[in-house]
């Protein structure tokens, strides 16, 4: 049962893979990074940001010697910027320890990269005997199997990493994982999986006993939580735009923002003219929502002006953790900012310049 499960996904994979850009190189670097981006992004999107990173830095040495400021504005969109700044930070590590790891745990030690990471990394450069488990593994094994331990608990993690320590194939590991991957992505998908035309149907124990649609199971429905962002345009005399960097402990960790204002309901415009009695306000941009992973971002741009004319120089403060300054629109637009920046302002490209 073992053997065939792996034959029959390595034989679906020979006629159905995908042919992607980094599955044309056995540099480990390279993999490396395709998977950190495949952890945040489907494969369509992530292949252009693959491509834009690779190109500009080729090899581990030149991400290590990157400006961080750099590395972040090449992953914006991608979300989740602590992956972007531990890459670098990764990068430095290896390139102090002499050059990108080549064994298991010497992988394991760089910032960021976990089980799944260092486990892709071994077999699809190296193909070393390590099974990868991700989503799509999780999905096609707890079917497959019908195995309905919670898949968010250390019980489901144990079994699972068990059982996909027993289905790997260790002749060929890197084709296997490969396979797996695709399988899960492309046929064995969450909703609506074509179990027809599935070759491994007449062995799948969940399509037996037709639990295919609830499998895998999970134990927590986490909470969402909703957040209200009122963000402010001010310009200066000179045109430059106020502009703040995101504090730490938060979402969007050091990436640069219109100034703030958070509250946990909407803000009435009323509300905002006692805030600001000194200003004019104009609703800019009505709200539009943001979805993240365990949060819901209600964001609205409103322009701020003073009654009276701001000096070039100055800075305000809109919370008690940022501080204000003037950019200009190059300075703008070079400087790193969350995908809901980018979302804000492609509704009023009039307000940059930006419209043809
Ligand atoms: N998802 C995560 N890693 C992948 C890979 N190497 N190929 C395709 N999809 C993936």
């Amino acid at each position: 049962m073992v053997q065939e499960f792996a034959l029959r996904i390595e034989d679906w994979y020979g006629r159905n893979g995908r042919d992607l850009p980094w599955r044309h190189t056995r540099d480990p670097y390279l993999i490396w990074i395709s998977e950190v981006i495949l952890q945040q992004t489907r494969v369509a999107q992530g292949m252009e940001y693959y491509l834009r990173f690779v190109s500009r830095f080729p090899t581990v040495e030149s991400l290590a010697a990157a400006e961080e400021v750099e590395v972040l504005r090449l992953w914006q969109g991608l979300g989740y910027y602590s992956r972007a700044r531990n890459l670098l930070a990764a990068a430095r590590q290896a390139v102090a320890m002499g050059g990108f790891p080549t064994d298991y745990d010497a992988l394991r030690s760089l910032r960021g990269v976990g089980e799944y990471t260092a486990a892709a990394v071994m077999s699809l450069a190296f193909d070393a005997p390590f099974a990868v488990l991700d989503g799509n593994v999780y999905r096609v094994l707890s079917r497959f199997t019908c195995t309905d331990t919670p898949i968010d608990t250390t019980l489901g993690h144990k079994t699972f990493r068990a059982l996909a320590d027993e289905m790997l194939d260790r002749r060929r590991p890197a084709l296997y994982n490969q396979s797996l991957m695709d399988f899960g992505a492309l046929l064995c998908t969450p909703s609506a999986p074509d179990c027809t035309a599935c070759p491994l149907n007449d062995l799948c124990l969940g399509f037996a006993r037709r639990r295919v649609g609830e499998l895998p199971c999970k134990q927590r429905r986490t909470k969402v939580r909703h957040r209200y962002f009122t963000y402010l345009l001010l310009r200066s005399a000179s045109g430059d735009i106020m502009l703040e960097r995101r504090p730490s402990g938060d979402i969007w960790q050091g990436l640069y923002q219109f100034p703030l204002v958070e509250s946990e309901a909407p803000l009435s415009a009323v509300e905002l003219e006692k805030r600001f009695p000194d200003s004019r306000l104009t609703l800019l941009v009505p709200e539009i929502t943001h979805q993240l992973t365990h949060q819901l971002i209600h964001a609205s741009l409103w322009q701020l002006e003073p009654r009276r004319v701001a000096s070039a120089d100055a800075t305000c403060s809109f919370s008690e953790t940022t501080c204000g300054f003037w950019a200009d629109d190059a300075q703008f637009s070079a400087l790193p900012q969350p995908r809901l920046m980018e979302r804000i302002c492609e509704k009023i490209p009039h307000m940059f310049g930006r419209d043809e």
